[in-house]
């Protein structure tokens, strides 16, 4: 089975061929992140613009990449949510096109159950239930994997998502956008137990997560020190908010696991990336006997890879969608499934 996917919900324009589910044929990705980076975050107007000059040219070479022809594709799967609603939309309307012109089935898939796939191309003998920290710059999640299209979602963000308050701590220290792997590297050379951070509780669900006290801590504590006069170690800041992040997921999750009886974890999103996140879960499962399954860095960040991965299964589940499909800023992975499938 051949499987077209299409990726165009924030800042990268993404297109792969994937076979049988999990071989990657080809995985082209164009980043807008140096235009960005001159704003400090993502312009929606400017990631707009840049989708539409962009996703002819990356789809066709995906399809070259890959040696396929659109004739050969069995469907063509595309984001439709949740994500910034114009990037989403140049994706959506060009896969609507590409599939009424070559008269394929058109799959959409959900951005969250798209990072959640990356693992299975890494690890095909990951196999649902499983418990999956999502950890990304819009979402972060605990969320129980029933089936390869079925999702409970245990464990969510009241405010900030771990990837958004990387990014805001990051910018605050003065580092470019995305700012998380700059945190990452600084955290290399600091100490992680220079500054205490908050780290909250939430009243109500144990799993949930709140991470804008972390933030506001980070913010206050850099003005306090600029308004005396003193100098702050940028690499100590770091390694803390790093530790901080890391233990809160981690801990979440395994309380998440041990509660609702998983000992298969995965870990998906941009924020699967970091060392402190990696470093935590893998001690955490080693301790606890769990099975770890995390994602290489390649297939960390937004890809077309995971979509086309994810859309094979939507495929073999029979989600389809038409000409109607639209787009949708939010959308909930629980209720993912569009209106007209
Ligand atoms: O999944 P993703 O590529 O996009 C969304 O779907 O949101 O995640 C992007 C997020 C950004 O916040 C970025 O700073 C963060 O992932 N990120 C990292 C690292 N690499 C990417 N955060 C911390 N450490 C990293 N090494
Ligand atoms: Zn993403």
């Amino acid at each position: 089975m051949l499987i077209l996917g299409i990726e165009s919900s924030c800042d990268e324009t993404a297109a792969s061929v994937v076979r049988d589910h999990t071989e990657v044929l080809s995985n082209v990705i164009a980043s807008q992140v140096e235009e960005h980076k001159l704003y400090g975050g993502v312009v929606p107007e400017i990631a707009s613009r840049r989708h539409c000059e962009n996703i002819l040219w990356v789809v066709q070479k995906a399809l070259d990449e890959a040696h396929v022809t659109l004739e050969e594709l069995d469907g063509i799967a595309v984001t439709y949510a949740p994500g910034l609603i114009g990037a989403l939309l140049v994706g959506v309307n060009f896969a609507k096109g590409l599939a009424l012109a070559a008269n394929k089935p058109l799959v959409p898939v959900h951005h969250i159950a798209g990072h959640i796939a990356a693992n299975y191309i890494a690890h095909p003998e990951l196999k649902p239930p499983y418990l999956c920290l999502v950890v990304s710059g819009g979402h972060s999640h605990i969320v129980e994997v029933l089936s390869y299209t079925e999702f409970r979602v245990v464990g969510r963000t009241r405010d900030d998502a771990a990837g958004e308050c990387f990014d805001k701590c990051a910018r605050a220290m003065g580092f470019p956008y995305p700012g998380g792997v700059h945190i990452d590297k600084a955290a290399q050379k600091g100490d992680p137990g220079a500054f205490t951070l908050p780290r909250p509780k939430i009243a109500g669900n144990e799993y949930d997560f709140s991470f804008s006290g972390l933030k506001t801590a980070v913010i206050n504590l850099l003005h306090n020190t600029q308004q005396k006069g003193e100098t702050l170690d940028h690499n100590d800041l770091a390694a803390c908010v790093q530790k901080t992040i890391s233990d809160v997921v981690t801990e979440h999750t395994m309380r998440a696991a041990v509660d609702l009886g998983y000992n298969t974890i995965a870990v998906a999103g941009g924020v699967s990336a970091n060392s402190g996140v990696r470093k935590a879960m893998t001690a955490m499962c080693e301790k606890k006997g769990f099975s770890l399954h995390l994602p290489p860095l390649s297939l960390c960040g937004d890809n077309a890879a995971m979509i086309a991965c994810a859309g094979s299964y939507n495929f073999d589940a029979g989600i389809r969608a038409d000409a109607g499909l639209n787009a949708y800023a939010t959308m909930s992975l629980e209720e993912n499934v569009p209106e007209n499938p």
